[in-house]
């Protein structure tokens, strides 16, 4: 059964500017002046507003189509928020390992081998090992879940996942009681990940996060392997990537292979390229701004010059309810 997304305030009608938003954030990587202008005029500008009915067909594995829920595939809108076309979900990509553009991962990530994959268990836990995608599920079917997704740089989308929850991972590994946090780690792969290989390549190679054990175990943290009814494209990480709805982004570690049970906070990838600007919690946050832009609203795609789609940005990206309890007593402004 799908988790519907709760509406809260319609679009407004005020600019943010979009380029400089991720532009800046490539800055920071050391882009040089030739890959910002190519970038002038994104993809996305043009995309028509369609949403499941553009999904291109693609087989995953034997377990993966046993494993499909009968109930996917029924909404285009969610209460008044309309799911992202596929074509933008699919061509508007963060993974860095593939490059630094937003079309380098459609571009690139088809030449990952993805199949067959596995997983190390380790750290903390009862029942360390080397797990085939198959075991790490057990005897869970996959759930279609219909969420959020708010990018640090201040655009969103609304994309249907097929996954299942960390939570039951977790329990089946058998975390002791030292474990406090779970730290993840993407594939490292130059060969076939080109992006790691150019001399943009500045972030610290395996990207790396983490998570607090509570937050992990929280019944909205997804370990996805598909998307829009049909298994996980390569550029929105194949064939395992974590989703944390409340959080930015970048949190949802693509192509993962390793997941380690820890007592110490695990240091992460942003945190450790810049940690004044991006830190362990990440919670989306309106009212917390990015050192360099404001987080108050956000694009949601496909937006263009015509239609911008700005939007308020929603405290836990509208997961409050939920959440919340999380991090009462925290300091949200010390912990971003
Ligand atoms: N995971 C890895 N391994 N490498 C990355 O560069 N980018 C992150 C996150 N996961 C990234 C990653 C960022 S910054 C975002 S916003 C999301 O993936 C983007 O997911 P999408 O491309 O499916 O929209």
């Amino acid at each position: 059964m799908p988790i519907k997304i709760v509406p809260r305030s319609a679009c407004r009608g005020s600019e943010i500017t979009p380029e400089a938003v991720y532009l800046s954030r490539r800055q920071l990587l050391g882009a040089s002046g030739a890959l910002l202008a190519g970038a002038a005029l994104p993809g996305w500008a043009l995309a028509a507003a369609s949403s499941y009915g553009d999904v291109e067909a693609a087989k995953g594995p034997d377990w993966f189509e046993r494993k499909l829920p009968d109930t996917r595939w029924q909404a285009a809108t969610v209460k008044g928020e309309d799911i992202t076309p596929f074509k933008d979900a699919t061509h508007y990509n963060n993974f860095y390992e593939f490059g630094p553009d937003k079309s380098d991962p459609a571009a690139h990530a088809g030449q990952l081998p993805t199949q067959p994959w596995s997983v190390v268990v380790d750290g903390e836990v009862g029942k360390p090992g080397t797990y085939g995608l198959e075991d790490l599920f057990g005897p869970d079917t996959l759930e279609e879940r219909i969420y959020r997704m708010r990018c640090v740089e201040a655009w969103s989308m609304v994309i249907p996942w097929l996954g299942f929850p960390l939570a039951s991972l977790l329990k089946r590994v058998e975390p002791n009681g030292k474990a406090r946090y779970v730290r993840f780690e993407t594939l490292k792969d130059p060969q076939h990940m080109p992006g790691m290989n150019s001399s943009f390549a500045l972030l610290d190679w395996p990207y790396v996060e983490g998570l607090r054990l509570d937050e992990a175990m929280h019944p909205l943290t997804l370990m996805t392997v598909g998307m829009y009814g049909r298994v996980l494209p390569n550029q929105n990480g194949a064939p395992l990537r974590l989703i944390v709805p409340w959080k930015y982004g970048f949190k949802g570690i693509k192509s993962i292979v390793r997941i380690s049970l820890v007592e110490e906070q695990p240091r992460t990838t942003w945190q450790g390229m810049a940690p004044n600007e991006y830190g362990f919690y990440a919670n989306v946050n309106p009212e917390v701004d990015h050192p360099r832009w404001s987080q108050a609203r956000e694009r949601r795609l496909p937006s263009g010059l015509f239609s911008p789609n700005v939007r308020p940005t929603l405290m836990f990206n509208g997961y409050g309810e939920e959440v919340a309890s999380l991090y009462s007593g925290m300091d949200l402004r010390r912990n971003y």
